[in-house]
């Protein structure tokens, strides 16, 4: 049951999820994976599936009546993510299949057309396969050096060290807002500004902060900022690309093909403005809706109300698992966001996992598609991650899974 202070219900928040009700199908778990993908409300369900059922037409099309409708909602879920990142207009907003293509996009289009042989891209030691990969390969297309920001024992990252790495060459920050497996929550808009003042741009990755904390692209400053639908309580297969608008226009589309162009002849082609010049052929417009759908609830909620009551959550879940001998907490604490990645004794995470899920606690366990940071933290971990309907009878249940597991094993 919730125990907060705070505007936040979870015990009532889960009543708006059929996950959480009992199904003759589906065998009640306390679902700690959220930083993998969060569960959908019926809000969002209903909404596609609405969609889908009764306003099903391709956009900037067709002339009838349904694809003006269907367009007017594709366009009003761009509307409903600029206010939410504070972008200054639409068209700062492209949609996309999720985070990876959205920084893939910039990789592709942005960096093959600015970052040249002997340039220099900086990525964080904490990052994701998906803001790590794309950099790493077009550092090798083009000729230039990938250099990376390593972590502190405590897993933050220190700003004299991003100082020091900085030179007239680098044309690109790569930083995660918070890290899918520390938790840490890096300061990004201080990062943008450091990485401004050397002349280099700065791509966000946002997809383990936009559900869980105000992201706001003008305050940030940010040029590049990325996230997913599904880690947001809406679908998959839909993900966002905010960019600032004078970088949109100067930047080549990253796919071709139909809605991106504006004319085609055999002699010339001439393309669309952004947003539409970075949307080749028919964009997720049932996963667009579903988006909405799913920010209106997050609103509906409260950002800073969410980020208070996780925060809340956090540091119930930092005492809690400090009492479970042999546990090693990587990242930093106190000052974290609710993803706890751990060592337990010297039990391998994913046979931790495996006596988890037979407790019905469902986590995640292995390198969490972040490889180097693995490396640094000495292999594989078990991850809890949380979410807005988590409440500490779901971290209480953590624990005893854990202690359960302890004695599987021989821990006495
Ligand atoms: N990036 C997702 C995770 O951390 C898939 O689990």
């Amino acid at each position: 049951m919730a125990t907060t202070r705070l505007a936040i219900d979870a015990h009532e928040i889960r009543r708006q999820f059929p996950f959480f009700q009992p199904h003759p199908e589906m065998r009640s778990v306390i679902y700690l994976d959220n930083a993998a993908t969060t569960q959908k409300p019926y809000a969002v369900i209903e909404a596609v599936s609405h969609f889908w059922a009764y306003q099903n037409a391709n956009v900037h099309r067709g002339g009838h009546g349904a694809g003006a409708k269907a367009s007017a909602l594709y366009e009003a879920a761009r509307e409903c993510v600029a206010k939410f990142l504070n972008a200054r207009e639409p068209a700062e907003i492209v949609f996309t299949r999720g985070t990876t293509e959205a920084i893939n996009l910039v990789a592709s289009s942005w960096g093959e057309t600015f970052v040249r042989a002997g340039d220099e891209i900086i990525v964080t030691e904490m990052e994701h396969h998906a803001n790590l990969l794309p950099w790493m390969r077009l550092a090798e297309k083009q000729g230039a050096t990938l250099r990376v920001w390593r972590i502190t024992d405590d897993g933050r990252l220190d700003l004299d060290a991003l100082r020091a790495l900085l030179t007239e060459r680098t044309r690109l920050v790569a930083v995660v807002h918070i890290s899918n497996v520390l938790g840490t929550v890096n300061p990004v808009a201080e990062i943008c500004r450091i990485a401004h003042e050397a002349g280099a741009r700065c791509l966000v990755d946002a997809a383990q902060s936009i559900a869980h904390m105000p992201v706001d692209v003008q305050a940030i400053d940010c040029d590049f900022l990325a996230f997913s639908g599904h880690k947001a309580y809406g679908p998959t297969g839909i993900g966002v690309l905010y960019a600032k608008r004078a970088l949109l226009e100067e930047m080549p589309p990253y796919q071709v093909g139909g809605g991106m162009v504006r004319i085609v002849s055999w002699e010339r082609r001439q393309w669309a403005e952004p947003p539409a010049k970075f949307e080749a052929g028919t964009p997720p417009i049932g996963e667009a809706v579903g988006l909405h759908a799913a920010l209106d609830f997050i609103d509906s909620l409260g950002r800073e109300a969410i980020a208070a009551y996780e925060h809340e959550l956090t540091e119930y879940a930092l005492r809690r698992l400090q009492e479970v001998p042999g546990l090693r907490l990587h990242g930093p604490v106190p000052d974290r966001a609710g993803i706890f990645a751990f060592t337990l004794e010297d039990i391998h995470p994913h046979d931790i996992a495996t006596v988890l899920d037979t407790r019905d606690v469902a986590i995640r366990s292995g390198l969490h598609c972040a490889h180097p940071l693995g490396e640094r933290l000495g292999g594989a971990t078990a991850r809890a991650s949380l979410a807005v309907y988590n409440d500490t009878s779901h971290i209480d249940a953590l624990v005893e899974a854990l202690h359960t597991t302890r004695k599987v094993f021989g821990y006495a």
